[in-house]
């Protein structure tokens, strides 16, 4: 007659419930690793980014007609961020218009293919970009190479006679800079095709 085995031991309810715990404490790691990123991405996308206005100069100091980079800490930066929280912008003060306001191209530094910051030629006129060849006429419409679009315009303002840009963030293809408020004269050129030089 064969030998039937032992019987598997149980664990006993004490040990069940230690497993529980930790079988419930891993779920719930694993659910704010993923959920808390995930959590303020959505509320990133539903509320937006905050609104930051940088100082870049006097309107009456800016030359007119000359393309010039102005470079400036993000407002929006870690203290990690060491280097990478220098951002700029291209600017061309373009005179004041027919009604006496003053008007400019304001460009965000950044390629549209991949974000490397891009340099201004001003012997011929055109914005390159170094990591993949891609260049940007004057007012900063794509030219050649692989950059989908134009440079990104930024917002901008004039409060108290000095020029102000709004660095909130690198924009993308798929989020344009926040739409400012406020009794201030904001830019014509600040989102969509650039004004007339
Ligand atoms: S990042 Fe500028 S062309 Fe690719």
């Amino acid at each position: 007659m064969a030998e039937s085995s032992p019987p598997e031991p149980q664990p006993g309810p004490a040990r069940r419930s230690v497993l529980r715990w930790l079988a419930g404490g891993a779920g719930a790691a694993a659910a704010g690793a993923v959920g808390v990123p995930l959590a303020a991405y959505l509320g990133g996308a539903v509320g937006g980014h905050p609104v930051n206005w940088v100082p870049i100069g006097r309107v009456a100091d800016l030359p007119v007609g000359e393309t010039r980079l102005h470079v400036f800490t993000d407002p929006v930066r870690e203290p990690w961020d060491g280097a990478c929280a220098k951002a700029g912008a291209y600017v061309r003060y373009l005179g004041p218009g027919d009604d006496g306001q003053p008007r400019f191209w304001v460009f965000a530094m950044n390629c549209t293919h991949l974000g490397c910051p891009v340099s201004w030629f001003p012997q011929s006129g055109l914005f390159m970009c170094p990591c993949h060849g891609g260049v940007y006429y004057e007012n900063g419409e794509h030219a050649s190479g692989p950059p989908p679009r134009g440079l990104y315009h930024m917002p901008w303002r004039v409060v108290d006679g000095v020029l102000e840009v709004q660095a909130p963030h690198l924009p993308t293809l798929q989020d344009t800079l926040e739409k400012p408020s406020g009794l201030v004269q904001l830019g014509r050129s600040r989102i969509g095709r650039p004004t007339g030089a």
